[in-house]
């Protein structure tokens, strides 16, 4: 029978599940499902929130779900992961701006339950304690989405000899400069800087959920899964986490050699 979306395993462990979906709407279907699953078995979810071009499809999805009413988001807090410094959130490049755009305007939320870090701080370095101090207090998230740069970043966390832990600012590499570059008038206006949670911050969910799609992302997602864990693929520290689920299309899955789809 044809299915749009096959269970993959390398046979060793099941921490990291993968998913591989025929298209882009299948996998962002399948994506808000998990989401929503997170949201529908808690009174007080938590949500970890990425911006990109990757989970817009996911979020349209949880949008049609809050419409129709068969998810509701008024006990809903979340954390997003990063934000360019120095940037106004009201400047319509920040990822404050992506977030109202792309979900908490169309849904039912607190907008006091929503939490994006600072890119406007006066003292950046004490926004990102700060933040990291609200991810402690909660217990980290109960579901953090994820997309992947074509280098294997996650968040803001650029490939780098160390693995840094909590919330920090960080200094874009030239690829993801030039990688964002698109959704600015000029690269110049592309800022150098972010502030991102760590690679620390990111593994305190309780749950992973990574997307990915189109060939651009198949080295960076076989690397991920396959390769080993180097801060050089930021990504590769997943492998470590005990619940990750990453959804991905067949173009982004091409390069993977040990998994398999499931007998
Ligand atoms: C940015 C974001 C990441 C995102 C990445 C990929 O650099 N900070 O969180 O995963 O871009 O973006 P896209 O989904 O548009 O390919």
């Amino acid at each position: 029978m044809a299915t749009n979306a096959t269970w993959y395993t390398n046979g060793k462990g099941k921490n990291v599940k993968v998913l591989v979906c025929k298209d882009y709407e299948t996998l962002s279907k399948r994506a808000a499902g998990i989401l929503a699953a997170v949201v529908n078995g808690k009174t007080d979810p938590i949500l970890g929130l990425a911006t990109g071009s990757s989970p817009v499809g996911t979020y349209k999805e949880l949008i049609r779900m809050n419409e129709e009413g068969t998810l509701d988001f008024s006990k809903v807090r979340t954390w997003n992961l990063d934000e360019y410094y120095p940037l106004a959130p009201e400047n319509d490049q920040s990822y404050h701006y992506f977030m109202n755009c792309n979900l908490f305007d169309h849904v039912n939320i607190d907008k006091n339950n929503v939490h994006v870090p600072d890119g406007n701080a006066a003292d950046i370095e004490q926004a990102g304690a700060d933040y990291e101090a609200q991810l402690d207090e909660i217990g980290g998230v109960d579901i953090q989405l994820l997309g992947i740069g074509n280098n294997g970043h996650i968040g803001f966390n650029e490939p780098t000899d160390v693995f840094v832990g909590p919330t920090h600012v960080v200094q874009l590499t030239e690829s993801t400069i030039q990688a964002n570059a698109r959704f600015f008038e000029k690269i110049e206006d592309v800022p150098t800087q972010a502030i991102s949670m760590g690679i620390g911050s990111i593994m305190k969910a309780k749950k992973i959920l990574l997307v990915a799609n189109g060939a651009g992302k198949a080295d960076a997602i076989a690397k991920t899964l396959e390769g080993p864990i180097t801060p050089f693929v930021p990504a590769s520290i997943l492998q470590l986490h005990q619940d990750v689920t990453i959804i991905i299309d067949e173009a982004a899955a091409a390069n993977l050699k040990e998994y398999k789809p499931e007998a």
